[in-house]
């Protein structure tokens, strides 16, 4: 049988990883898919700039519409990333009648609703395994093996380069930017960094991974998200002596009222495997009532680890190509007219464990004020440390381990704390999960 032929939008990181892996692998890809897979048209914007991988043989265009108006071309690769000129490309490819694999997360999360009633339409796949934790399988992972379950819960490090920077502050003590750096020589970044640390890549994986899980439409405006800049040196070494490392973590939870969905940093226990998972690899813990916990961990960011990713996409659309498109995996594992209608909730409702740390008066009844504060709220306490105060500076550091307690009731006591008069700074809030 003749290969299939693939459009390549992109050749950046991920476009030459996958130029790459299909060349290096080409003959167990055809063994796997059942005839070869081969690129034959690539389009990047910089014709002239030298590429990371060998281009003989494909036909190379600055422009990108040529390439999914290509009558030749079955399969169009997305890997140019941003929205508005991906989603009109992924449009018009389906448009075309052909289908797209791609790695984009915030086109997916935004417009992906839209991209696959269209591609539902025409009969035709988007697969986008690539787009949430690089070259872990984790969409499969749900929305096919864990078709029998009814998911509970899932929480996952699921932007590369926030863990590398938390890991390398934290293990090495290098600095935030420096770090932020290097992730990007390495092409972990997203082409605007502030995705990534400000939390809105997470936020749109996590978008991804909820639809998957529950069965319900994207919904990125819903994700509360929060984002790593303001985790300090000394959070850190207080969590690691209360048993804890901070984690930048994606959680999505079904609950009687609706669903949490929230990215923020977490103090994780240092025992749970979530807290081991260090530099740029990521992993989801999903719970299931059939199967019980489940873990996914691997490389969440890169060349080829993302190109892996990539590549078992196109093996799966090629396999699928003759298939009767009723017949093919949802986009979104449930069949479209199944998808419901649950609420996500704010994240007033959202309910864990927070860790407070805050500066005060170094003066008694200072710590008697703030425990009456929270009880009278019916905010128990875990755990109180309050590390021995330097003899220069005149105030005191306070932490604070609450129970759960509903995220409305923290606030309160928050506002509440802030406006004593012995309090010198804004007190720092991360919530806490136990993971159980
Ligand atoms: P890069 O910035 O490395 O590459 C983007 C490529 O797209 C470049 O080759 C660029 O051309 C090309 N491009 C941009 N605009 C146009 C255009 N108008 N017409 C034609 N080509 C264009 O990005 P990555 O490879 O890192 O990321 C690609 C996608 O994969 C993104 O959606 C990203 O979020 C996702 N992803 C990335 C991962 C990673 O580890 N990097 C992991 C998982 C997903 P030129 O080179 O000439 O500028
Ligand atoms: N910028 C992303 C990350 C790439 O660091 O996780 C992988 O999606």
């Amino acid at each position: 049988m003749k290969p299939v032929k693939v459009g390549l939008l992109g050749l950046g990181t991920v476009g030459c990883g996958t130029v790459r892996v299909l060349a290096r692998n080409a003959d167990e890809i055809q063994r796997r898919a059942g005839r070869g897979i081969r690129i034959v048209s690539a389009s990047a914007r910089d014709m002239t700039r030298p590429r990371d991988c060998d281009l003989q043989g494909i036909a190379l265009t600055a422009d990108a519409y040529a390439v999914v108006d290509d009558p030749a071309i079955q399969i169009v690769l997305e890997l140019i990333g941003g929205i508005e000129l991906a989603r009109e490309l992924v449009l018009r490819a389906i448009d075309n009648g052909k289908h797209v694999v791609t790695a984009n997360k915030a086109l997916i999360a935004l417009h992906g609703n839209e991209i696959f009633a269209h591609a539902s339409k025409r009969g035709v796949t988007v697969a986008f395994e690539a787009a949430v934790g690089g070259g872990i399988p984790i969409i499969k992972a749900i929305r096919e093996a864990l078709a029998g379950n009814t998911i509970e819960w899932l929480a996952g490090i699921i932007n590369g380069t926030g863990n590398f920077i938390l890991t390398e502050m934290r293990d090495k003590g290098r600095d935030f930017a420096d770090v932020l750096a290097e992730a990007q020589r390495l092409g972990y970044a997203e082409a605007d960094p502030t995705f990534d640390v400000e939390g809105i890549d997470a936020a749109h994986k996590l978008t991804i991974l909820a639809s998957i899980a529950f069965g319900i439409p994207l919904q990125f405006e819903r994700v509360y998200t929060e984002g790593i800049a303001r985790i300090s040196r000394e959070d850190v070494v207080n969590a690691a002596e209360l048993g804890y490392r901070i984690k930048h973590l994606g959680i999505a939870r079904r609950r009687a009222e609706g669903i949490e969905l929230r990215v923020h940093p977490t103090l994780v226990p240092h025992r749970r495997l979530l807290a081991n998972v260090d530099g740029v690899m990521n992993a989801v813990l999903v719970r299931a009532d059939a199967v019980g916990p489940t873990l996914y961990y691997g490389p969440g960011a890169g060349a080829e680890p993302t190109a892996s990713a990539v590549v078992a996409d196109l093996v799966d659309v090629t396999r699928a190509l003759t298939v009767d498109p009723t017949n093919r995996v949802p986009h979104l594992a449930f069949q479209p007219d199944a998808l419901a209608d649950v609420p996500v909730l704010p994240i007033d409702d959202a309910v864990c464990a927070y860790y407070l740390h805050l500066r005060a008066a170094d003066r008694p009844g200072v710590l008697a004020d703030i425990t009456r504060i929270l009880s009278e709220r019916g905010i128990s306490i875990e755990a109180v440390l309050q590390p021995q105060p330097d003899e220069e500076v005149e105030d005191a550091s306070i932490i604070i381990l609450t129970a759960v307690v509903q995220e409305a009731r923290i606030n309160d006591a928050i506002a509440a704390i802030q406006r004593m008069d012995a309090i010198t700074t804004p007190l720092t809030r991360i919530r806490v999960e136990h993971l159980k």
